[in-house]
């Protein structure tokens, strides 16, 4: 029998407490792993402003697996999450986070078993963002085809793998037509790769009420990064919470797995700390790395631990972390012949994917983004082929036409395009767009940015004002 390697980062405050927890229960349930500790967080700050030593990224990299315990991230100091550091640096691309009703622990509903998926890197999480004027300030939200397709393939091979039955896209696409518009069309073309598998999609405010009503109805759901954040936290709270929450940050070769909740410095050292939701994080690298059986057999253990009411505080229960460890440990039954020697790892490797789609474009026209103090901007109506077709105030058409009645903010988007005597777009090159901006220059007007307006393979690649 051949040992695994996992790297252990024990973390700050309550993290080594629960990290010598989850060491002593899978110690006792027999399976064969080697743990390599390293460090990150407050430990090592003060020489790696990151948290995050080159040593431990190295050892991640090269043993392919990590179990995280929670890191402090210094307040008002400029320090960056450990875990986003980790997340960029090992491009985990896909959060996982699994949300099952624990029996003995107290919530509306009994029967949830359902697993997010979240896109981990793109959407607003880039960080894109710019002050446009002195009242407004922009956020980019890149959804990409590579990007989305990587996570609907990762979604449907994990629910293959898994037994699930069903997969959720969960996306804004009615008003973000495009980039959700985007993650959804990719979602639907690698659908098609796995007929054995239901697939269907939700808009992300319906999905909020219906899991917040009916969460059993849901088995596996794949969103992008900002839906996925808020409602993975959503559905740790229908099964109890961030404490017992586990999560997996999954990249091609490497991934990590950590609980939900923080270092909880309030009861560090205490000996009160509930080590459920680093646990069931080590169980969901287990199941990762293929070996099932021992994932549900440690996890029976914990469950009827949980069920005769052997509880930390934060459950409701007297139990210290050593008394629920040991009884947990009590319950471990022995492993069955061959648990050990066939695991079935998950990975998907993004090469696999051929996801570029090459496509035409043409450019007949521009958005212009301007600041202006006193109402709507006179620009000029025409320069050179480019005529000026509206002016929009928040994404709403104020210009021309009767000026709706609603706020104006110092931001205008001027639309300019070309067209023929016929009315079909007109094909323009940089220098009419650098000879319209000189012009805006010459009479003063201050712009911010613009952005091209283009055909893709003949489609219309950017959305509609609102009126327009
Ligand atoms: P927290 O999750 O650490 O604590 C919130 C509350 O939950 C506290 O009352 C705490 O005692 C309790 N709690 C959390 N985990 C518990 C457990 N296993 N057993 C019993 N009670 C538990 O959140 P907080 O206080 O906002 O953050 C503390 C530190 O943790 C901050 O520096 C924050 O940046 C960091 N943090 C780290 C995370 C990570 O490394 N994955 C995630 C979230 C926060």
């Amino acid at each position: 029998m051949k040992n695994f390697s996992v790297v252990l980062i024990k973390g700050d405050g309550i993290g080594p407490e629960i990290a010598d927890a989850v060491i002593r229960i899978f110690d006792a349930s027999g399976i064969p792993v080697s743990w390599i500790e390293k460090q990150a967080g407050l430990s090592v700050i003060d020489k790696h402003p990151s948290g995050v030593p080159e040593d431990t990224i190295k050892a991640i990299r090269e043993y392919k697996v990590a179990l995280k315990g929670p890191t402090t991230t210094p307040v008002g100091t400029g320090h960056k999450s450990v875990n986003v550091t980790l997340r960029k640096s090992l491009e985990l691309y896909a959060n996982v986070r699994p949300a099952k009703s624990l029996p003995g622990v107290r919530t509306r509903f009994d029967n949830v078993d359902l697993i997010i998926v979240r896109e981990n890197i793109e959407d607003t999480y880039g960080g894109i963002e710019h002050i446009q004027t002195g009242d407004v300030a922009q956020c980019l939200k890149l959804i990409t085809r590579p990007g989305s397709m990587r996570i609907a393939k990762y979604a449907f091979e994990m629910a293959k793998l898994y037994g699930r039955k069903k997969i959720t896209a969960v996306h804004k696409a009615n008003i973000h037509k495009l980039t959700d518009g985007l993650f959804l069309e990719c979602f639907n073309e690698v659908a098609k790769d796995y007929p054995e598998i239901k697939a269907d999609d939700l808009i992300v405010d319906n999905t909020c009420m219906q899991l917040v009503t009916n969460p059993e109805r849901f088995d596996v759901l794949v969103l992008p990064n900002l839906f996925g954040d808020i409602v993975s936290d959503l559905c740790a709270g229908l099964v109890g919470g961030l404490g017992v929450a586990p999560g997996g940050n999954i990249g091609d070769d490497v991934a990590i797995f950590e609980s939900v909740h923080g270092s909880a410095p309030d009861i560090a050292g205490q000996g009160v700390a509930n080590p459920t939701a680093l646990l069931l994080s080590a169980l969901q690298m287990l199941q990762h790395i293929g070996y099932q059986k021992t994932k549900v057999r440690i996890e029976d253990a914990l469950f009827q631990t949980l069920k005769e009411g052997i509880k930390t505080k934060d459950l409701g229960g007297k139990a210290t972390t050593m008394e629920f460890t040991n009884a947990i440990i009590e319950r471990i039954a022995s492993p069955s012949e061959l648990e050990f020697s066939e695991p079935k790892p998950l990975q998907i490797k993004s090469e696999m994917l051929q996801t570029h789609k090459e496509k035409v474009e043409d450019c007949h026209g521009v958005d212009v983004f301007i600041e202006s103090w006193d109402g709507i901007p006179k620009v000029p109506e025409k320069v050179d082929h480019l005529e000026l077709k509206m002016i929009s105030n928040r994404g709403t058409k104020v210009y021309p036409g009767p000026k709706p009645d609603i706020w104006l903010v110092d931001h205008y988007r001027c639309r300019y395009v070309a067209k023929d005597e016929n009315g079909e777009y007109l094909r323009i090159s940089d220098e009419e767009i650098f000879h319209l901006l000189r012009e805006l220059y010459v009479r003063r007007f201050n712009w911010m940015h613009i952005e091209k307006l283009r055909l893709f393979d003949g489609e219309i690649g950017y959305a509609k004002a609102q009126g327009e």
